[in-house]
């Protein structure tokens, strides 16, 4: 799944993330109580423990599949995604530029210089989240569910379908994202984004279509 991420050299360099530790985190049941979406959040960079535990919760590898099974051997990931086609590619729109998390090597691979945090966002929301140290852009690649074990699925070729299967699937990185967020005390919020802007700026190959975002960071 990673076949597409560009490297752009030493003065843009990719992040490598510490392995992710998840200390000191609120137990189960608390995270589930605190989960609520939170509009106001402090410029306080994420630690990279933080930002890497955050993103190794949001689609992170936590496992490889069985000798017997179906995805023998392959990465699995924190979220569920149909047949394993782990389609949804989550961009991290920082300060300094936007990357992309590269779940196998626990890396973010850099993609554009400069602050696209504002595109993350459309015009009717509030702006509160534009300075927020860590915004999440999730992208379909449609292809990874053409081609992968669904190949020939009945109805996997068709858009109503391929659609309900990349939101389905985005959404269960959105609410691990949540979850991880209240148990870690930071402040998230999933929402619309200027998709035809996004689209315009990220290097998308045709077939990736830009979902929606969603903020992270410390409480104001
Ligand atoms: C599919 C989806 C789209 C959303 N879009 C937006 C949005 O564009 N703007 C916004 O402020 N919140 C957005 N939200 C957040 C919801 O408004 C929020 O989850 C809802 O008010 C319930 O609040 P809670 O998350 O604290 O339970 C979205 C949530 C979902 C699941």
């Amino acid at each position: 799944m990673t076949s597409a991420i560009p490297e752009i050299g030493d003065n843009f360099p990719a992040i490598d993330l510490p392995p992710p530790r998840l200390d000191d985190l609120a137990p189960l049941r608390d995270a589930f109580r605190l989960r609520r979406t939170e509009h106001n959040f402090s410029s306080r960079p994420l630690p990279p423990q933080t930002l890497s535990d955050l993103l190794w919760a949001a689609c992170g590898v936590n496992h490889h599949g069985g000798a017997n099974g179906s995805h023998a051997g392959a990465p699995v990931v924190t979220d569920a995604t149909v047949s394993n086609a782990q389609e949804i590619d989550v961009y991290v729109a920082m300060e300094q530029g936007l990357y992309l998390y590269d779940p196998e090597r626990a890396r973010l691979a850099p993609v554009l210089l400069g602050d696209l945090r504002p595109l993350v966002a459309d015009e009717h929301l509030p702006r509160s989240g534009d300075e927020a140290p860590v915004r999440l852009i999730y992208v379909a690649d449609v292809d990874r569910l053409e081609q992968g074990g669904l190949k020939d699925a009945p109805g996997v070729h068709d858009p109503e379908i391929q659609k309900s299967y990349y939101l389905v699937d985005c959404g269960i990185v959105a609410a691990n994202v949540y979850l991880f967020a209240a148990a870690a005390g930071l402040n998230a919020w999933f929402h619309e984004c200027d998709r035809a802007a996004l689209a315009k700026r990220l290097p998308l190959r045709f077939g990736r279509r830009v979902l929606f975002g969603q903020t992270v960071g410390y409480p104001a």
